[in-house]
Formats: structure tokens, sequence, C-alpha cells
């Protein structure tokens, strides 16, 4: 089994269900959960079975459109007008991931263009819209590992932190797809080093998976022995994942990934963040606006463990990402190309605004 061949969110045969694969119980047990209700996709979000930028936003658009089958409404505006309801309640489950609201806000924004169809019509425009999203996010997925591929040299040492690969978006990922991208060309001699990113363990349940079943030679190392592989030059470059990038190239990723970013420069390795456009929010200057979500902390004290590890009332900071300076940056990896500082000169270059 290739973790490639996995899908994380589709919608089933009858267009009834939104079907995701639950991510928490990989790489044991393979589950697909079938949603319907607006309530079991919040929930799903925001327990991370579906998760990583683009997966969540693809989730999103089909869950929107199933949610919006269940409408009691016969005319357009009321159609529109729950539409917009339902949009701003599942845009809550998470804050971090701009492709969440940009995938709400594009379905939304399809309904209002078509409002004078009939709702039988606008509920066709907005499947179509949802198949759009996944498609367009396969093709940047393979467009930003190409870029990526194009970076990297036969025997290269590749680290990353969480899990910005295939089981993030809707095929090939965006850190791990220049891998993929390698593997279609026909390299075999690429190392994968995989943080295992404390405390839910993306790298270690998901990228140590999928880089494993595509075959590749993969190493799990704990986050705190980064400085050490660098130091043996053991790796020659960084790729990770985006869940946010401001206009000055801050970004917001997986905590965790600041402090590789910090290490990286010690050492002179070359450190690259992967995000598809949809990921870039303009309209932030800096990564100081970009709002950081707080995570239970039941997450560090015991989720992982047959008994709780922590003192009882300890208090726990739990922030799921932080922000890495742009100064940090070698470059910004996207399906339009590579841009390098300045970064919202090279965003402007590349069509992004
Ligand atoms: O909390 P998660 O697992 O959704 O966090 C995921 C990440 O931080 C990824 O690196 C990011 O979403 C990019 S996925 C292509």
């Amino acid at each position: 089994m290739n973790a490639l061949a996995l899908e994380t969110a589709v919608l089933s045969a009858d267009g009834n269900e939104l079907v995701i694969l639950d991510q928490t119980l990989l790489p044991n047990e393979i589950r697909y959960l079938h949603l319907t209700k607006k309530e079991e996709i919040w929930e799903a979000i925001n327990k991370l079975r579906v998760r990583g930028a683009p997966a969540i936003g693809v989730a999103a658009a089909y869950g929107l459109y199933v949610v919006a089958r269940t409408f009691d409404c016969h005319d357009s505006a009321s159609f529109i007008a729950s539409l917009k309801n339902a949009a701003v309640y599942l845009d809550s489950s998470r804050p971090t991931a701009v492709n969440l609201s940009w995938a709400l806000r594009r379905m939304v924004r399809k309904a209002e263009e078509n409002a004078s169809c009939a709702v039988p019509e606008l509920l066709d425009v907005l499947r179509k819209e949802a198949d759009l999203i996944r498609e367009e996010d396969i093709a940047i997925s393979r467009s930003i590992g190409e870029y990526g591929f194009s970076l990297l040299h036969h025997g290269d040492g590749i680290l990353t932190h969480c899990n910005a690969g295939t089981l993030a978006t809707a095929k090939y990922g965006t850190a791990l797809a220049p891998v993929y991208m390698a593997l279609e060309h026909g390299w075999k001699d690429l190392r994968v080093y995989c943080d295992e990113t404390r405390p839910l363990l993306q790298g270690a349940r998901l990228s140590a998976f999928e880089m494993q079943t595509a075959g590749v030679e993969t190493y799990l190392q704990c986050d705190n022995m980064v400085s050490y592989t660098l130091s043996k030059g053991l790796v020659n470059i960084i790729f990770v994942g985006a869940d946010r990038v401001a206009r000055n190239g801050d970004f917001a990723n997986k905590i965790g990934t600041s402090g590789v970013a910090i290490i990286a420069k010690y050492y002179g390795i070359p450190f690259y963040c992967c995000a598809p456009s949809s990921s870039i929010d303009m309209s932030l200057s800096s990564g100081a606006l970009i709002p950081i979500e707080e995570r239970d902390g039941s997450e560090v004290t015991e989720m992982w463990y047959s008994k709780r590890m922590a003192p009882e009332g300890v208090k726990v900071v739990n922030p799921a990402f932080d922000v890495t300076d742009h100064s940090l940056v070698t470059g910004i990896i996207t399906e339009k190309g590579i841009a390098y500082p300045p970064f919202d000169e090279a965003f402007e270059k590349l069509g992004i605004r």
C-alpha cells in the first residue's frame, strides 16, 4: 500500500456525503468517515480527522456542498442566506489555515454569481466548484513538487516538519511533493528525515508513514534532534508547509517550524516553505497578524500516553502553530514559481495579489 493512493476528502458516489480519511487513526488503521451534518464536519476539522491546510479547504468545500443539499429552501435568496450561515459556522472550526476561509468564500461567491439560478442548478454549480478546488489542488501540488524537485541533488537528505504530504492535500502534498516528483523521475537515492512533531505527532504518524510506504529511505527523529542531524551534515535541504503566509514572507506552520528555521540558519542549510498561492494572505503585512490556534492542554499531558504523564493541574502551553520570520527563509515555493526575498515583490511578480 502506498499512502499516495489514499483519498483525504472526497464526495460519495451519490453526492450525499463528505468522505474523509480519519487521520487520527493513522498509521494503524485506515478508516473512512461518511459525513452529512455540519456539526460532524466541524468536529472532523476541529479534531484533525482531516487536516493540513489544502485538505481542510477541499473538505470544507465538499462539506458545504453536502450540507447545502439538506437545506429546506425553495428560492435562491434563502438558499444563499443559509449557505452563508453554514460557511460562517464551518469557518469557525480552525483559525490559522487560510485555505479554510478561502475555499468557503469561493463556494459562497460562486453561489452569489449564480443567484438567478433555481436551487437545483445552484447545487450543481457548487458541486462543480468543489470538484474544481480539488482538481486544482492536485495540479498545484504537482507544480510545487516540480519546482521543489529542481532544487534537489542525487543523494540529498531532506528534513521536513509536521506533515505537508499527500495526506495534507488532495494529492502529493506541498513539502513532500518534490520527493514524489523525484520518485516519478526514477530517483531512488533520497533520504527523508521526519520530525515527529509533538504534540500530535503528524511527522511520526503521517509523514514517516507516507515516505515509508512510497519506498523512500525514511528516518524518524524527535523534534529535539534537529540540531544534531544538521550538525552532522545529514540534511542538505529543508522543506516545510505553511498554513498561512503573510505578504512579507513570514509564515505560520506547525509548532516547532520556527525553531527548525533558526537552527537551519545557524548551520547554513537552505530552508524552503512550500505553499499554494491560496495559502498566501496578501491582506496581512506580517506574520504577527496571523491568528494562532491554541489547543487543549490534554494533547500535551495525556493524549499519547496510556497514563497521564504530567502532574495534575499543571498549566500547559499548546499553540498549534508558530510564525517563522521571513529573514530565515531561503525561498517560498508556490505553484507559480519560487519566490525569493524580498517576498512581497516576488509575490507580485508571480501574479499573487
Ligand atoms: O494541525 P495540522 O496537522 O493541520 O497542521 C498542518 C501543518 O502545519 C502543515 O504543515 C500545513 O497545513 C501545510 S499542509 C500542505
